[in-house]
Order: structure tokens, then C-alpha cells, then sequence
């Protein structure tokens, strides 16, 4: 019988959002089809410690980590390439050391150190198949600053920002603020450039407010981005899936939202709900999919086909693969429309929003993982080494000479 095809599930990370990567990543297990399909759960601790276990496929299991990670065995991958073993870190005195074989990777991982490029380099340097962006596809959808400057050259509309980092801030408080003040009208929307849900991020009216909003922000990140705060703003999302050469958007969303900017909570929690017990939401949250949401948003024509095509673009500017969400904001005040974000690894994957496209989830982990074994084809054309040994072609007598190219 023809064993099947293992799939790493890659979770959690030294994220903010490593909780909500683990309710993505069991939604995801649970589509997964078990009939072509076998999983591999791995979860990267806040620490940054690897584990692979059964019980890591349960969300109620979250709430003892130490008795979490006393159930799962400690693992890590080489970086040496060819190799798809899934090694035990406590090596056993009998037997080997290898738990699995990994042949395919589904990253399930929001934010820093998982979105950004860090784990997808990490996994090129294996060079096991993975189903999301690459390194700097990730990179530049993670930061704000270098994602806008992208589309900006692409000819999509952004809103107007500016940006800086930390260190002039410590240094020239009073210069960066005029300079900020010169260049965007109040009210302001402060972010560090390189978080995600909502963390850090706060709008500003006038200079006091601006101010802390930036102390705010430089506890999060190196650089920071300010942009003009949309007033009467109404948030539409869209997801793509696919590759460079051929990819297609899912219909648009419209998540609703309780206060000025959509928050952690209203992503998360079902809208508005405190710390201590979600009011009016759901009580456990299911990720993004907690979102209170219109689906499909209520658009005419033209600005859905407008933002489904933008979508497009969006991701093929960046060189996306995989599925990704691309958020929009609309000025309600001119009609004029802007892309405010992509997220390269989506919460839930977006799959709310593909099963109303007529995707089913496991026909999108199906896709992602053709996505992911077609890309590792396709490089695998690529030029990459030359089979000459350029120590053979050195000039006779020429001391110590450098890459003498022929
Ligand atoms: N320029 C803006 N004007 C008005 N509201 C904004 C603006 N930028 C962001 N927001 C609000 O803040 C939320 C979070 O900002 P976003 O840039 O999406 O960061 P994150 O990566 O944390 O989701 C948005 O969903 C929206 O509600
Ligand atoms: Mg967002």
C-alpha cells in the first residue's frame, strides 16, 4: 500500500498571536483530508521549543502547559537540505532518534518570527515543500512600512503614512513630532510596522495623544508608522489564493467592529469583549473566525469588483503564494479605496471566507498543498550552483587571488 503524505501542521511561536496560530492550526487538522493525508502536529512554544504530540490537536490542553508539554515529545528539524526528519531532542539510548518524515508543510503561524520570513527561511534551508509565502513575500507583507512602499511603486492605492524608528524617536522626540505634524493631518493612527492584531496600535487626535500613542508603539517594534486615521471607515477583506501565475479572490467581508479601530477583541473574541469573559460574544474563541462579520459584504458591483481585482494585484506585487488576506479600508467620507494590509498567514486561513465561495476547507488545504509541491518544482529548475570547482581555475602565482571569474 502507498504510504501517505505526511503533513506538518507548524503552529504557535514566539508571537503575541501564538494562541490564535493554535486555534488556526486544530481548524485546520480537523479539514484536513486523513484519507490521502496523515498530520504531524508541531507547536513552537512561546520559548521558542519545538513539540509534536496527539495532544496538541485539542485547544482544552492549552490551559496546563506544563502538563502539555510533559504529554509531547521535543523535537527539531536540521537545517541541512534533503533532510525531512523529524528529529527528538533527548536523544533515546535504544532505537533512533527520528519521529517522522515531514513531506509537506501547512504553516499555521501569525505574526513575528513566524510571519515575517524568519520560519519560512528556516524551512528553505530543509527544502521541505511549505505552503505559504516565501521569505520575501513574508518579509514584505509583515512590514507596514516596506508593504505600503511595494504597492505604492505598483500603482495601489495606500493611504498617506510617514514613518521612523525607535532610536530618533529617543533621540529627537520634538523633531519627529513636527515632522509627523508637517506631513499628516490629525487625526493619526500610530503602529508599530511589523505587529499584528491590532497590538499596539492607537489613534491619535491631537499632539498628547499622538506622544503616547508612539511610547505605546515603540514598546513593540523597531519601526514605526503613522498614518492618516480614516474617519468614517468601513473595513472590507478579501482573500486570495493561489501563486504568482495563477491565483483567484474569495468574496469580501466586511468585519464589524465595537470602538475606533477593530480590536483584538472584535477579532477574537466576537466584539468588545473584556479580559474577564466576552460580553455579548462567543465565551471560547474559534480565532479569527470569531470575527462578528458580514459575508458577503453589502458592496454594489463595481467596489467588490473593484476589490476583488485589487486583491489580486496586491498579492502578485508581492509575490505571494499560498492564501492570504488582503484588508481594505473605504473612506466613507470620498468613496476612495486603500489597501490597508495583507496577512500572509490569515487567521482561520480565511476559510469563512472560501466555503462561501464554494471552497470547502479541506479543498483548501488540498490547494495549499499542490500550491506548496508545485512551487519546490518549480525552483527546482532553478540555477542554484555551479557543478566547476572556481579553486581549480586559479591563476598560478597570484597570491591568494579573489574569484578570478572566467
Ligand atoms: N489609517 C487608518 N484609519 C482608520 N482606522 C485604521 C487605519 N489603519 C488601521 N485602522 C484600524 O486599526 C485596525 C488594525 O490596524 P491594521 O493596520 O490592520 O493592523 P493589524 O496588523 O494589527 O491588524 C484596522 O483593522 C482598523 O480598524
Ligand atoms: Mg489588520
Amino acid at each position: 500500500m502507498k504510504s501517505k503524505i505526511n503533513v506538518g501542521v507548524i503552529f504557535g511561536g514566539r508571537s503575541v498571536e501564538n494562541e490564535i496560530s493554535v486555534l488556526t492550526a486544530i481548524q485546520t487538522m480537523e479539514a484536513i483530508n486523513t484519507e490521502k493525508y496523515d498530520i504531524t502536529p508541531i507547536y513552537i512554544s512561546k520559548q521558542g521549543q519545538w513539540y509534536t504530540g496527539e495532544p496538541l490537536r485539542k485547544s482544552e490542553n492549552y490551559k496546563n502547559m506544563e502538563q502539555l508539554y510533559a504529554s509531547c515529545t521535543e523535537v527539531y528539524l536540521r537545517p541541512t537540505y534533503g533532510d525531512n526528519n523529524l528529529y527528538k531532542v533527548k536523544k533515546p539510548l535504544f532505537g533512533n532518534d527520528i519521529v517522522t518524515k515531514i513531506d509537506v508543510i501547512i504553516p499555521a503561524l501569525h505574526g513575528t518570527n513566524c510571519e515575517d520570513g524568519s520560519f519560512q527561511g528556516t524551512i528553505e534551508m530543509t527544502g521541505i515543500p511549505y505552503a505559504s509565502c516565501n521569505v520575501l513575500a513574508s518579509a514584505n507583507g509583515m512590514d507596514k512600512i516596506t508593504m505600503k512602499m511595494v504597492l505604492k511603486e505598483s500603482g495601489i492605492d495606500v493611504i498617506d503614512y510617514t514613518w521612523f524608528c525607535d532610536k530618533e524617536w529617543f533621540d529627537r522626540q520634538q523633531a519627529v513630532v513636527e515632522r509627523i505634524e508637517k506631513t499628516l493631518p490629525y487625526p493619526m493612527i500610530v503602529k508599530p510596522a511589523d505587529s499584528g492584531s491590532s497590538v499596539g496600535i492607537s489613534a491619535a487626535h491631537n499632539r498628547e495623544e499622538l506622544v503616547e500613542a508612539i511610547e505605546s508603539a515603540v514598546s513593540y517594534s523597531k519601526r514605526i508608522i503613522v498614518e492618516r486615521l480614516v474617519e468614517k471607515l468601513k473595513e472590507i477583506n478579501c482573500s486570495v489564493l493561489g501563486n504568482y501565475y495563477e491565483c483567484e479572490a474569495s468574496v469580501c467581508e466586511a468585519p464589524i467592529r465595537s470602538g475606533e479601530i477593530l480590536s483584538y477583541a472584535d477579532k477574537y473574541l466576537g466584539g468588545g469583549a473584556t479580559k474577564g469573559g466576552a460580553k455579548g460574544g462567543v465565551k471560547e474563541s474559534r480565532g479569527m473566525h470569531s470575527t462578528v462579520r458580514e459575508i458577503p459584504a453589502n458592496l454594489t458591483e463595481n467596489v467588490t469588483n473593484h476589490i476583488r481585482t485589487t486583491a489580486v494585484e496586491t498579492f502578485k506585487a508581492l509575490s505571494c503564494d499560498g492564501v492570504a488576506r488582503i484588508d481594505f479600508m473605504i473612506d466613507e467620507a470620498d468613496g476612495n479605496i486603500y489597501v490597508n494590509e495583507i496577512n500572509t498567514i490569515p487567521g482561520s486561513l480565511s476559510f469563512y471566507l472560501w466555503e462561501a465561495t464554494g471552497v470547502s476547507f479541506t479543498a483548501l488545504t488540498e490547494r495549499l498543498i499542490e500550491i506548496a509541491f508545485q512551487r519546490k518544482r518549480d525552483s527546482s529548475f532553478k540555477t542554484t550552483s555551479y557543478k566547476e570547482n572556481i579553486f581549480n581555475y586559479t591563476v598560478s602565482g597570484a597570491k591568494g587571488a579573489k574569484g578570478c571569474k572566467r
